[in-house]
């Protein structure tokens, strides 16, 4: 991020700053944040620009209400906690463009602190050509812009790419998003090795490519989760009914071939907890090893004792640990035992152990862990997205230095 504007490097005072976050907080089925983490991770650039006599515009997606104002997407529960979190009142607006919002831009003075409503209740914020207005209407509510949002850094939308263009000179990291990237630059990019990825979670399709590219990177692959089936699907093993993404099969072979050819170890389950469906009532009482194969009619949910036996007495010898997704359903207790016992190792290993957002984030929170771990990225594919490709769209389009 050395060559890219940084929020320090902004005239702030006086002057209006227009800022995306991701407030894109996981909730409960009554609509309660269930982490903040994210918003936390927004208030050191907020409180910079308020304590050096400017005012901020805030901007953020929740959730994917696909271009139409829905109740449940608003951002009013974010405003209360933002608030609560800094201390002072948060002015909420009904839309994110609009007269309304205009006016409560012009009038916003500094140390003050103004919340737009869901970026994605307009189609033009994901679809930027479908309504070039909707950046450039954006972009008029404020003097200067900065990207706080490393969480949708790894999309081109309006708010996020598109709005820098109108400020040429003035578009800069908020500090989260620097430090998310330079923490990923140092670690990731140059590991202290051995460096080891665990990769869960369930879909193969969504994380091929950071799969292809983690394989460039470390020194061994550990793999869980739903997608770990496809895998052991091209192995020949017989999965039951687990989750498998049957067309991906001739990729797994490649993936599985590949480590070879790079004398890559890829790590797979011995054995898993199955179920005959997945639900709440379904005890975890049986374990079946893939040797043998899982019966027909049964799913694998979780990592089973063999499992985390190996993975955890090869994981001890890593320097630097990358792990993202869980290793089973974790959402239900008792199919969670894989997913903690990796949380619970990685936080009493001596390596760097960097946590790549979305669900295992949320594990390692609610074991209460995260201060055990080096690094807890707030993004969940942006970080994913960025150890692929090296950068993310968000962060091309800021000013050079
Ligand atoms: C995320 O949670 O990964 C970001 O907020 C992006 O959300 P999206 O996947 O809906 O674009």
């Amino acid at each position: 991020m050395v060559h890219k504007l940084s929020i320090q490097d902004l005239p702030v005072q006086g002057k209006k700053t227009l800022m995306r976050v991701d407030f894109n907080v996981p909730v409960d089925s009554d609509g309660k944040i269930t982490d903040d983490t994210r918003i936390v991770s927004t208030l050191p650039s907020i409180r910079y620009v308020l304590d050096h006599g400017g005012s901020v515009i805030l901007m953020s997606h929740f959730g994917r209400p696909k271009g139409e104002p829905k109740r449940e997407f608003s951002l009013a529960p974010t405003a209360k906690k933002l608030s609560e979190l800094l201390g002072k009142p948060v002015i909420q607006a009904e839309d994110c463009t609009g007269s309304q919002v205009r006016q409560l831009a012009q009038a916003l003075k500094p140390g003050e602190v103004l919340l737009l409503e869901n970026l994605r209740f307009h189609k033009a914020e994901e679809e930027p050509d479908s309504d070039p207005s909707f950046a450039r209407e954006l972009a008029q509510l404020g003097d200067l812009y900065v990207n706080e949002a490393f969480g949708s850094a790894h999309r081109a939308h309006s708010s996020t790419a598109t709005i820098a263009q109108y400020f040429p000179g003035k578009a800069a990291a908020g500090f989260n998003l620097a430090k998310e990237i330079a923490f990923l630059g140092e670690n990731l990019l140059h590991p202290q090795r051995p460096f080891y990825a665990i990769v869960g979670g369930n879909k193969v399709s969504t994380k091929l490519g950071v799969l292809k590219s983690l394989l460039q990177k470390a020194d061994a692959l550990f793999l869980g989760g739903a997608m770990a089936f496809t895998f052991l699907r091209a192995q020949g093993l017989n999965i039951g009914a687990s989750l498998c993404e049957d067309e991906l099969i001739p990729q797994a072979h490649e993936v599985l071939a590949e480590g070879k050819r790079f004398g890559k170890p890829i790590f797979l389950p011995d054995d898993v907890v199955v179920v005959p469906k997945i639900e709440a009532s379904q005890p975890a009482d049986r374990v079946v090893s893939l040797r043998e194969g899982i019966p027909d009619g049964l799913m694998g949910v979780d990592i089973g004792p063999a499992t985390i036996s190996r993975y955890s007495a090869e994981l001890q010898k890593a320097k630097c640990i990358f792990w993202n997704g869980p290793m089973g359903v974790f959402e239900m207790p008792q199919f969670a035992k894989g997913t903690e016992a990796i949380a619970k190792l990685l936080a009493r290993l001596p390596a760097t152990t960097l946590i790549g957002g979305g669900d295992s984030l949320a594990a390692v929170q609610h074991l209460g862990l995260g201060d055990k771990m080096t690094h807890l990225s707030t993004g969940g594919g942006a970080t994913m997205e960025y150890i692929e490709f090296g950068t993310l769209p968000g962060i091309e389009v800021l000013s050079n230095k």
